[in-house]
């Protein structure tokens, strides 16, 4: 489904690293063992018991004096037992916000339990079972265990994990709320499973490679917050940078597959989706959004005239966004919309395109089909939930078929989102609503989508965004 950051060491590497000659190598290999006897050194004078005393909240909350010993007095078992619930509920929320399902449940029927396959190019890696099943779970897991594995990467057993799982921002969370997350994976419901073994071709299997990934990619360290700005500023900051790792698909990544720091959330592809551009630049990025429709977007997974979510972000939508309070999702907006803007060469957004079309259905009665036509296919495929017009139905009301004019996903210089929503339509269950577009990529060809696709961007969106059959098979070929 979803295809990440373990993509990390990538090949490319390797291969520019034979073809230098012998001195060079020897050099080059010289600089990567002090480089990696300096981190261990680092790595030991900041390890240690002293990092994680602070349990203090859990300990607390469970009713229970920091040290372990019992509460002295029952006024003080009783606000504990409220602030357990509190805590728990804390905890659910954070959990939401860090789409912790997203990667950890293959199947419905087992939340949480792991086993869904992330597709990286050195193989699967299959998330482990998150419940606290003692056997197959993480129910023996200490709290120094769970802050080390979120913190640093590092799994019970000393090994490193891969960046498939987003500790590259999950490091930033308060300790607070990572034991917040605990105690309430602490309340779901334990699934005795074990997910299958990881398939990484040699020398991606080698845990210990992690090392070096993470020399060059990973910041350990808490959220710090920017004196200089708002609270709200810094909540937004806390939670993009942190746990909704929103840049873990919309920022673009080095040849290590690490994430770009001067390119923040200038856009990336995910499984074959475009994951766009949004710096508040106003014509790449979505700095024209009116107010109100960011907060509307990640809520509802829709903002009308501008944008639908589909795809990884409509999963996003669904597992996380929509339960933000009003406040962190209006943090969110203030922390993005202060970024730095980076217009990757774009002269006109992406939800400027296209205008309603006026003649289609007329002109195209009693014309017989010889070709793939994109005209008649959109006619006889789409037109029924998006009008001939190409203007949708119901304008912005919940659950409505959006236009696809003024649309991302038709105005974007890229069509391949386009593309995607065709083979996957939209699913996207939210407290707003059911939305269901089906997929059609069972029963049309790669040329008739090319060929929808073209008419679409043609009539209602950005004509320079032309998509060819072969490219077509390329994102149906691509695992979702
Ligand atoms: C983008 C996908 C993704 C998301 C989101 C994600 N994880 Fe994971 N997680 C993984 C993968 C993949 C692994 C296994 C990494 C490995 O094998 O090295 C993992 C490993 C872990 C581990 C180590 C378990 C073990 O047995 O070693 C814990 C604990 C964990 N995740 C907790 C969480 C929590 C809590 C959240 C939500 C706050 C979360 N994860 C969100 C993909 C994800
Ligand atoms: C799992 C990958 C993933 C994560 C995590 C993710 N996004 Fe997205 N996002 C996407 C993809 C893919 C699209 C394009 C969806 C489409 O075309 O319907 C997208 C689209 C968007 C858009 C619409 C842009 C446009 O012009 O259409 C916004 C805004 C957005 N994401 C914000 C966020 C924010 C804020 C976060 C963090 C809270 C986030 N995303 C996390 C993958 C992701
Ligand atoms: C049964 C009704 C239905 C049909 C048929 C249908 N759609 Fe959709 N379409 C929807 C719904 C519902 C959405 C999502 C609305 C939302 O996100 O709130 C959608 C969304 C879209 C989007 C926006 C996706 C995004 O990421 O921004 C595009 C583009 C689109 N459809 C194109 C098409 C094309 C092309 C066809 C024909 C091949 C088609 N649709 C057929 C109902 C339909």
């Amino acid at each position: 489904m979803i295809e990440r950051a373990f993509q990390s060491v990538h090949t490319g590497a390797p291969t520019i690293r034979m073809r230098r000659p012998h001195r060079t190598r020897s050099a080059l290999a010289a600089t990567v063992f002090c480089a990696f006897a300096l981190y261990i050194a680092w790595h030991a004078s900041h390890d240690g018991p002293s990092r994680f005393i602070d349990e203090a909240p859990l300990t607390a909350a469970l009713g229970k004096a920091p040290g372990g010993q019992p509460g002295t007095a029952a006024a003080i078992a009783a606000a504990g037992a409220a602030d357990a619930l509190d805590l728990v509920k804390r905890g659910e929320y954070l959990t939401r916000l860090g789409d912790c399902i997203a990667c950890h449940t293959s199947d419905k029927r087992r939340p949480l339990a792991g086993g869904l396959a992330i597709q990286t190019p050195f193989g699967k890696i299959y998330s482990p079972n998150i419940t606290p099943d003692p056997d197959t779970g993480i129910g023996r897991w200490s709290n120094t265990d769970f802050l080390r594995a979120m913190h640093e990467g590092i799994g019970k057993g000393g090994e490193r994990l891969y960046p498939a799982f987003p500790y590259v921002e999950f490091t930033r969370v308060t300790e607070r709320d990572v034991l917040a997350i605990r105690a309430y994976l602490n309340t779901v419901a334990p699934v005795r499973y074990t997910p299958p073994r990881n398939e990484l071709r040699f020398p991606f299997n080698q845990r210990w490679l992690m090392i070096f990934w993470n020399l060059f990619n990973f910041d350990e360290g808490r959220f710090v917050p920017d004196s200089t700005k708002s609270a709200e500023y810094n909540r937004g900051a806390y939670l993009v940078k942190g746990l909704a790792h929103c840049e873990e698909c919309h920022t673009p990544r080095n040849f290590m597959q690490g994430l770009k720091q001067r390119n923040r959330f200038s856009g990336a592809v995910q499984a074959g989706w475009q994951a766009y551009n949004i710096t508040p630049d106003r014509t790449g990025g979505i700095g024209a959004w009116p107010a109100g429709a960011l907060a509307a977007y990640l809520l509802t997974g829709a903002a009308s005239g501008h944008a639908n979510a589909a795809g990884p972000m409509a999963e996003v939508v669904q597992n996380s966004t929509q339960y933000l309070t009003e406040e962190d999702a209006h943090s969110i907006v203030t922390y993005l919309s202060a970024q730095q803007a980076i217009s990757g060469g774009v002269t006109r957004s992406r939800d400027t395109w296209g205008q309603p079309a006026i003649n289609d259905v007329t002109a195209l009665r009693g014309t017989p089909v010889t070709t793939v036509n994109g005209a008649q296919l959109f006619i006889a495929n789409c037109a029924s939930c998006h009008h001939w017009t190409g203007a949708g139905v119901g304008a912005s009301a919940p659950g409505a078929y959006p236009s696809l004019i003024h649309n991302s996903a038709t105005g974007a210089a890229n069509a391949g989102n386009l593309a995607m929503v065709i083979l996957h339509g939209v699913t996207r269950a939210t407290k707003n609503a059911d939305v269901l577009m089906p997929a059609f990529g069972s029963e049309l060809t790669n040329e008739q989508i090319a060929a929808i696709s073209n008419y679409v961007t043609q009539q209602f969106g950005n004509p320079r965004a032309a998509i060819t059959a072969a490219q077509v098979g390329v994102l149906r070929a691509t695992p979702q």
